[in-house]
């Protein structure tokens, strides 16, 4: 597959989340493009099978935990109908609702949410990987080669397919 991640991040944790992610994807062998999300391009989001797209989340007195600034940049992104996104955050204390706020605010934009996690800034890389192999294992790859149909088995990995990780 070719996957695009893209992140939006201020003070860099949730940039470190969305490179663990990609690392973890390339390493199963599929192509990823990482992005910001003021950098991606129409293209970009048209050759992608799968996309992940984080944020950092922000508090505010009235209107509680949002994903930060969602309001500028989703609506400029390129248009996701038919694309399937897995989505992430990194926060600080509590991400609440952020998550299920982002995955409407993308759905609105043509996106199908297939997954999400948030990620605790002090830890942003850990269980990254697992994160992006669940979401790979939910589309039926296998989570450690890019062999697309795990019903098939892929004779290398036998163990793992079977227990339908
Ligand atoms: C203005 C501001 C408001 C924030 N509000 C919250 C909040 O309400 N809840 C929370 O858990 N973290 C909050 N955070 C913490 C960030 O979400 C967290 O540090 C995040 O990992 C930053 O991501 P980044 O390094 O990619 O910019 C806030 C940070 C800032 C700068």
């Amino acid at each position: 597959m070719q996957i695009l991640v893209l992140y939006h991040s201020r003070n860099g944790h949730t940039r470190q989340t969305a490179e663990a992610i990609a690392e973890t994807i390339r390493n199963v062998g599929h192509r990823v493009t990482i992005k910001s999300v003021i950098e991606v391009r129409q293209a970009d989001v048209e050759q992608a099978d799968l996309l992940f797209i984080g944020t950092w989340v922000q508090g505010f007195i009235l209107f509680g935990v949002k994903p930060a600034a969602a309001d500028l940049w989703i609506p400029a992104l390129p248009t996701l109908t038919g694309k399937s996104v897995a989505i992430f955050c990194t926060y600080a204390f509590n991400p609440r609702r952020s998550l299920s706020k982002l995955t409407n605010l993308l759905a609105a934009r043509g996106a199908t949410v297939i997954g999400q996690q948030a990620f605790q800034r002090n830890h942003s890389t850990d269980g990254a990987g697992d994160f992006a192999k669940r979401i790979l294992a939910t589309l039926g790859y296998c989570v450690i080669c890019c062999v697309p149909d795990f019903v098939e088995v892929c004779s290398q990995h036998q163990t793992l397919h079977k227990i339908g990780y």
